[in-house]
């Protein structure tokens, strides 16, 4: 029987787990909700189903199996803890709150249901990032160097305000902070830096056009960060992430190993050393985060790559970043 897939938030990244989604052909997509009914609506006539505008109503009605949700950071908690009372399996994109309070209760209230859980951390699950972790399990890590430039702020109106999207480390660059600890284990403490490094006021007649923004009336976040991490090896980590405009996307790793140097480019990993190799995270990697979920559910099983409880651990390292630049640049240990 197909499984029963709804959405909930259809916005932006909706777009490539609804079109993933429809290339299964195992699974039903019954309904979209989003607090904006037109968008719910575009869903419902591009690929079938019911539109809602809230999630109770999608969840009572056409009671799904699985829920997709992407909503913004600060729009997560009860959509999630509901799903898990009901016992419906979800997969939410990152970053899973923008409070440890919030994570702490969905992440309770999904060990209480025993539900399947898939964070949308989807570098983790390519072939490649896979391959460069193996590498690395077998040597003793020094450094973890990581690194987010994104070209400019991203459109919704919930991005530059610090409430409601957490900010750059818990928004973003969360993906890298999430794949040090894949890569190298836990972190045990972190410290931040961060600045305002340019004015985002809107220059007079500045048209946003379409894609990232060069400005943005009420820019609360800071728009460069740099972090440095301890791991619970012994290892040290630096991050550096800034949206300040420039010419393209880039984000990666340099890990030094005992005897390699293993380079993520994306999702591509290169080593050299005692090994020397390179691979492709092949061309649907995005996809497999997504897909492994609908197969654990039709396998009966609840082991996934990134279950809810690996996102809440990622997430305390990102607020422990801001929370070391409100303490004025100390050390934040984290349990
Ligand atoms: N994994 C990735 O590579 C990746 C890429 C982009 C975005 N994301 C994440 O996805 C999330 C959403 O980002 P986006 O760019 O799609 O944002 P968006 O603003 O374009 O879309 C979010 C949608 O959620 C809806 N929404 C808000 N509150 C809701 C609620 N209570 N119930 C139902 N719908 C609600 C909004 O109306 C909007 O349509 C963010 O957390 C972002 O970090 C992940």
């Amino acid at each position: 029987m197909d499984l029963r897939v709804g959405f909930v938030g259809v916005g932006g990244i909706a777009r490539r787990h609804l079109e993933n989604t429809r290339k299964r052909t195992d699974v039903a997509m019954v309904g979209y909700c989003d607090v904006a009914l037109d968008r719910a609506e575009r869903c419902a006539a591009e690929y079938g189903g019911p539109a809602y505008q809230h999630f109770t109503d999608l969840y009572d009605k056409e009671k799904p199996d699985v829920v997709v949700i992407c909503t913004p950071p600060f729009a997560h908690g009860d959509i999630e803890e509901e799903a898990a009372r009901r016992g419906i399996h979800f997969f939410v994109e990152k970053p899973v709150a923008i409070s440890m309070e919030t994570a702490r209760r969905v992440e309770a209230a999904v060990a209480s249901a025993g539900t399947a859980t898939q964070v949308g951390y989807m570098f983790r699950l390519a072939e490649s990032v896979k391959k460069a972790r193996e590498l690395l399990s077998r040597r003793s890590i020094s450094m973890v160097q990581a690194h987010y430039y994104m070209p400019g702020l991203p459109s919704p109106a919930w991005w530059p305000k610090m409430a409601l999207g957490g900010g750059q480390l818990v928004e973003q660059a969360t993906h890298m902070l999430d794949l040090g600890r894949f890569l190298a284990g836990e972190v045990v403490s972190v410290t931040g830096c961060t600045a305002r490094v340019r004015d985002w006021t809107p220059p007079a007649g500045y048209e946003p056009g379409s894609g990232l923004l060069k400005y943005s009336e009420g820019m609360e976040i800071p728009d460069t960060t740099a972090l440095i991490l301890q791991y619970e090896s012994g290892a040290l980590g630096t991050l550096s992430c800034s949206m300040v405009p420039q010419k393209a996307w880039d984000n990666g790793f340099k890990v030094v190993a005992d005897g390699l140097l293993v380079t993520l480019t994306g999702a591509a990993a290169r080593w050299t050393g005692d090994e020397e190799g390179e691979m492709s995270p092949g061309a649907e990697w995005a996809g497999y985060v997504l897909w492994e979920l609908y197969d654990a559910v039709k396998a009966g099983t609840t082991a996934t790559s990134v279950p809810y409880s690996q996102g809440v651990r990622s997430l305390a390292v990102s607020l422990a970043g801001y929370e070391s630049v409100r303490r004025g640049g100390v050390p934040v240990r984290l349990e």
